[in-house]
């Protein structure tokens, strides 16, 4: 395959981070367009753009004629993020989606655009395939915004796909983990805890499961939809299909860590009324696998081992704050 040109938005990020040093690997001429540079150690030969995607004007020097795919990942993320700035979670999704496709459009570039198991909202009757129903819970619950603003962006995606011929294809995370996330997440906050010998938290006694997803196999996903040409116009689920219980999966990394030390806190009042967790979250990602030649070959034991041998090496980020929420 020859080298491309891409673009990255959100690329100073977690899965943006490790979709860069993939295309990069591949031969790929790469842009970073993002509000913040990454945190950890960057490639020197990563363009990086800084700035908004509520901003057209910037995102048009990062999205220029003869670029070939944007990958537009930007967005506020993380359970403690939307609700906290849940008008930055709607604006940034919305807006910022729109003017990526609008950038891509008047440029001529393919775009795959990050979405979320959370579309699904909490629909029991698992698992999801793509085209099934998405249910929610009341708009008076904050939780509700980054599912509803991300399948909005899912709407503007396929209308500028469908209506206008831009070529554009959607990718659904499930639960994505590994090296360099943010410790305010299951995985990640929990390696962070052991290694800075602090006790692991489990919320609500650990009965939810989850279908973690390897950081690699999710960027595997999004540089095929990138590519294929079956991918135009489609919505793919992006995960797992093994299931785990999030006390598991703490109890795996309390054995490859040897902490013992666990507490147990209830969701509600750790994050109050306004959030709601769910008890089971798991995709059917058949459709991957069939129309991209996907899979997602990363057990949770092999992926939290590669978790923490990397943070073991990397002390800034055993230095970033705990900002764990859930
Ligand atoms: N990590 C997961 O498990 C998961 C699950 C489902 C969906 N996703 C989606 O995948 C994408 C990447 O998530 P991540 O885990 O890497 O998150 P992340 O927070 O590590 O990365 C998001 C990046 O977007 C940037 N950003 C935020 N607002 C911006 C703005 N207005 N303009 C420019 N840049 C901005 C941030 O600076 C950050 O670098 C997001 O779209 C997210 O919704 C992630």
């Amino acid at each position: 395959m020859s080298a491309s040109r891409v673009v990255v938005t959100g690329g100073s990020g977690f899965v943006g981070g490790h979709l860069v040093d993939r295309l990069l690997a591949r031969g790929d001429e790469v842009t970073v367009f993002d509000a913040v540079p990454p945190a950890g150690p960057v490639a020197a030969d990563v363009r990086f753009v800084p700035g908004d995607v509520l901003d057209p004007d910037a995102l048009a020097k990062a999205v220029e004629p003869g670029t070939d795919v944007v990958y537009h990942l930007a967005a506020v993320v993380g359970v403690d993020e939307y609700l906290a700035r849940p008008l930055d979670v709607i604006d940034i999704n919305f807006t910022g989606t729109r003017n990526v496709l609008e950038a891509a459009a008047a440029a001529g570039t393919r775009v795959v655009a990050a979405s979320t198991s959370e579309v699904f909202g909490k629909n029991p009757a698992v698992p999801w395939r793509e085209d099934d129903d998405r249910v929610l819970g009341s708009t008076s619950a904050d939780r509700w915004s980054y599912s509803t603003s991300k399948a909005l962006t899912e709407h503007l995606v396929l209308a500028f796909s469908r209506r206008h011929g831009l070529a554009a294809s959607i990718v659904r995370y499930f639960n994505v983990y590994g090296p360099r996330q943010r410790p305010a997440f299951l995985i990640s906050r929990s390696v962070h805890r052991a290694l800075n010998g602090r006790p692991l938290v489990v919320y609500d006694e650990g009965r939810q499961t989850r279908c973690f997803t390897y950081v690699g196999d999710a960027v595997s996903g999004t540089v095929l939809a990138g590519v294929h040409p079956r991918a135009v116009g489609e919505v793919f689920n992006i995960g797992s299909m093994v299931e785990n219980t999030v006390g598991a999966a703490i109890g795996l990394v309390a054995e490859l860590t040897g902490v013992e030390e666990i507490v147990h806190v209830a969701t509600g009042e750790k994050l109050g009324k306004g959030y709601e967790d769910l008890s089971r979250r798991i995709p059917h990602n058949g459709k991957a696998s069939e129309l991209l030649g996907w899979s997602c070959p990363t057990g949770l034991r092999e992926g939290v081992e590669s978790t923490i041998a990397w943070a073991r090496d990397n002390r800034w980020w055993l230095d970033l704050p705990d900002s764990g929420a859930a």
